[in-house]
């Protein structure tokens, strides 16, 4: 699908809020709820591919999250599990790139190798790129970025802000356009932080399990209503290197 920059993003990126929440509602346990965000997730991954949008960026698991009660943690390890192995073939298929970011050596043997086969299976894939920022934070990916420079041997000199975004986790991704955040919360809570510089906030009170079409499509609008200066006062035209 021909993608109208000004009316579709190229790069959504989204926290996915609420499952708690939405379970609660029912009076369900809440690992009902990010069940239930699975199934959304899988269907907002197909809506924005529809839509001409390549790459999708979701937040599982933050850095954070590690703090939520034992029972809840590996209830959503084990959702991996069952995710990849109810919806991997199916999102293949449709031509889904799915990519894991963030730090892997937290996480058990299983899901590593779930993430590793999600990786391989639909590595040749082109139509959208979904990926899954499991065990990660905004501030873990600059600091990471920030060892491997270090690592490599980069003289102070030679660091930039392209040089760095190369190194961070989401390097082979432009920067995202639109940032959703569902379920009624108004921050950030340390997801994208470099790569959210100029990308546009929508924030919605709709619990994540109830995100369907007709939500991203609200959201898509509110984009298409924004005018994109990239910090320039002479307006949309501009954008910055690499940036979207
Ligand atoms: C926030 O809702 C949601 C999460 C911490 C997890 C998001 C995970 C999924 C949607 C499914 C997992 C995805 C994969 C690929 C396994 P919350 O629990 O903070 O909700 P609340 O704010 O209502 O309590």
């Amino acid at each position: 699908m021909q993608r109208d920059p000004k009316l579709v993003p190229r790069h959504v990126a989204i926290v996915m809020d609420g499952n708690g929440r939405w379970a609660k509602k029912r009076f369900m346990p809440r690992f009902f709820g990010h069940k239930q965000g699975v199934d959304a997730l899988v269907r907002c991954v197909q809506a924005c591919s529809d839509r001409g949008v390549e790459y999708l960026t979701v937040f599982a698991f933050s850095s954070e999250n590690w703090k939520r009660p034992e029972e809840e943690i590996s209830g959503l390890l084990g959702l991996v599990l069952v995710a990849v192995s109810k919806y991997l073939r199916k999102l293949a298929e449709k031509g889904v790139r799915i990519r894991i970011v963030g730090d892997r050596s937290a996480v058990n043997d299983k899901v590593r190798a779930a993430w590793d086969e999600a990786e391989r299976t639909t590595a040749h894939n082109t139509r959208i790129t979904l990926s899954v920022a499991f065990n990660y934070g905004g501030r873990w990916d600059v600091v990471q970025a920030c060892r491997r420079a270090v690592r490599e041997g980069v003289a102070a000199e030679h660091i930039d802000e392209a040089m760095l975004s190369s190194l961070t986790a989401l390097s082979y991704a432009p920067d995202p356009d639109l940032f959703i955040r569902t379920g009624g919360e108004v921050r950030i809570s340390n997801f994208l932080l470099w790569q959210i510089a100029y990308a546009e906030l929508y924030f919605t009170d709709c619990l994540w399990p109830d995100f369907d079409e007709a939500q991203l499509d609200a959201a898509l609008a509110a984009f298409a209503g924004r005018e994109r200066r990239f910090g320039d006062v002479r307006a949309a035209a501009a954008q910055p290197v690499g940036g979207g």
